[in-house]
């Protein structure tokens, strides 16, 4: 069983589709998905003979260019090669570009679709758990300059999104378990019955689409209300102050799930201590995140360094400090001025 959510974004409303084996059967809905003319599936070298291959293989005029793996290659280096190839490949303005892959993948290929004879169509077709919760709705696309992470992009609403989520079998359960830190920061959002789902940890024994579903579904009502990242769309942000931090101290070490995990805690921790939720929010988000198998601790990170890394972030540049925190399970707030003694206050008690 398949399940349709409607998007109704700038431009025009696109459909998302969840479901196990729409890869297997695009060969029977390629006039329906739009995909019967030159198509060009830009993945990775990992995906690429797991997936990639048999998708072209049941499209009639489509061609798989993959890019190596990994963030390191989300760069307009990499963009540069696939303009290249799509040319090489005859891609033009009626042509579809299929992003097959995680994130970076969905990220650079939107991009390419965006900016490829300023903008040719675009199906999503997320393979992490990350990237079907979070990075494949919502239009945000981009690359990675040496300045910084995603600096360089444009929004680029997707014709469609097709989600399949028999590939998830193959996602190695590192990238499940960053995926489920974006999939509970939903629950902790907007959608309490998410963290109840989240808590049988080991993917197999998720009901899986369901999911799947709910957490795309509190992605697509916020980015309804506010595509353009105004005002209530930050709340996705919900844990990254922190998680940005960790990344840029640690060089990129951590994966970004498990420095949301411990944002998770960290934001938690915030909200009680400054008084916005009740005593006992801290602790239930702390055992979902442990129990999912994600950090819940900065380790030895230096409280002032992750401090200061957190004040060079671009949603600080008026100066003063701005946090996504919790009055409640399903109750985001965004709050500026927090102290910076209560940061670290919160900082050392996570060491
Ligand atoms: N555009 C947005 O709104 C948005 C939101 C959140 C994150 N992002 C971006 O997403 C990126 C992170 O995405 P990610 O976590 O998916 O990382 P990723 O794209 O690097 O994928 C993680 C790893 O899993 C592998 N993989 C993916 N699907 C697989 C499958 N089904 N089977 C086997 N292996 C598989 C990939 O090859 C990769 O090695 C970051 O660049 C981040 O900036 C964007
Ligand atoms: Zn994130």
């Amino acid at each position: 069983m398949e399940t349709r959510i409607t998007v109704d974004a700038p431009g025009d409303a696109y459909p998302i589709l969840i479901g196990a084996g729409i890869l297997e059967q695009i060969a029977h809905r390629a006039s329906e998905f739009g995909l019967t003319k030159r198509v060009a599936i830009i993945t990775n070298t990992t995906l690429a003979p797991l997936y990639g291959d048999v998708l072209a293989a049941r499209l009639p005029n489509a061609v798989v260019l993959a890019m190596p793996d990994g963030e390191v290659y989300k760069t307009l280096e990499t963009l540069s090669d696939l303009y290249r190839q799509m040319i090489n490949a005859g891609l033009d303005r009626g042509s579809t570009l299929i992003a097959l892959g995680g994130g970076v993948v969905g990220d650079t290929a939107g991009f390419a679709a965006a900016t490829y004879m300023r903008g040719i169509r675009l199906v999503q077709m997320p393979t992490s758990l990350l990237a079907m919760v979070d990075s494949s709705v919502g239009g945000k696309v981009g690359v990675d300059i040496p300045e910084g992470k995603n600096l360089v992009g444009a929004f680029k609403q997707p014709d469609m999104v097709l989600i399949d989520t028999d590939v998830l079998k193959t996602l190695p359960q590192r990238e499940w378990q960053c995926g489920m830190a974006e999939t509970i920061k939903h629950g902790f959002i907007a959608d309490p019955a998410l963290l109840q789902m989240a808590s049988y940890s080991h993917k197999q024994e998720q009901p899986v689409d369901e999911l799947v579903r709910r957490a795309v579904q509190v992605k697509v009502n916020i980015v309804q209300q506010d595509p353009y990242e105004q005002n209530i769309r930050a709340y996705l942000n919900l844990g990254h102050t922190f998680a940005h931090a960790i990344e840029r101290v640690t060089h990129y070490q951590w994966l970004h799930g498990e420095a949301v995990g411990v944002g998770l805690v960290a934001a938690a921790h915030l909200s009680e201590r400054i008084g916005l939720c009740k005593a006992d929010i801290a602790d239930e988000v702390e055992q979902l995140v442990k129990s999912i198998g994600l950090p819940t601790r900065t380790g030895n990170l230096d409280s002032e360094a992750l401090y200061s890394a957190m004040s060079t972030d671009k949603k600080w540049l008026s100066g003063s400090s701005r946090f996504i925190l919790l009055k409640d399970i399903g109750q985001p707030q965004i709050v500026e001025g927090v102290a910076k003694r209560d940061v670290i206050a919160v900082l050392e008690a996570l060491r």
